[in-house]
């Protein structure tokens, strides 16, 4: 299930990730490919902060999870290649990534009140943060222990 956050954290302000070095992993391609999340990310908080339409909302969410399914694809392939501790546990920090946001077109959420939709974007956004910058933590943590 999706973290369910509390009533008054729907209307709090969303923050845009500033990009950091401090976020670098040091493998150039996977530093790209965050900073491409973190950018989507802040077009999203962008977006939804505007109030700009739903349906670009959920298009960019959906560009989000397609983009973030891709590079744990990419990161799975270099850890075949590059085992290191911790490694092991990939398979399942990974899928707190992506696990349960809510989908455009899926179920019920096209036939959702304009409300509900909203608060419904408006949370999987504060999710999404939280998860972006432990996905970085994790894998600061990963690959510091890479070989030189
Ligand atoms: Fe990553
Ligand atoms: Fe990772």
């Amino acid at each position: 299930m999706p973290e369910d956050l509390p009533m008054w954290f729907h209307d709090s302000a969303l923050i845009p990730i500033s990009w950091s070095a401090a976020f670098e992993v040091g493998v150039p391609d996977l530093d790209v490919e965050h900073r491409v999340l973190v950018t989507l990310y802040n077009d999203f908080v962008l977006a939804t902060n505007r109030r700009v339409s739903l349906t670009l909302r959920w298009e960019i969410l959906d560009s989000i999870r397609a983009c973030a399914a891709l590079h744990i694809q990419h990161e799975k392939r270099l850890l075949c290649r590059l085992p290191l501790p911790g490694a092991i546990d990939q398979p399942r920090v990974h899928r707190l990534l992506l696990d349960d946001l809510p989908r455009p077109g899926a179920g019920d959420t096209d036939l959702l009140p304009r409300a509900e939709a909203d608060r419904a974007l408006r949370n999987a956004a504060h999710i999404l943060r939280r998860r972006l910058l432990a996905h970085f933590q994790d894998d600061l943590a990963l690959f510091a222990a890479r070989p030189s």
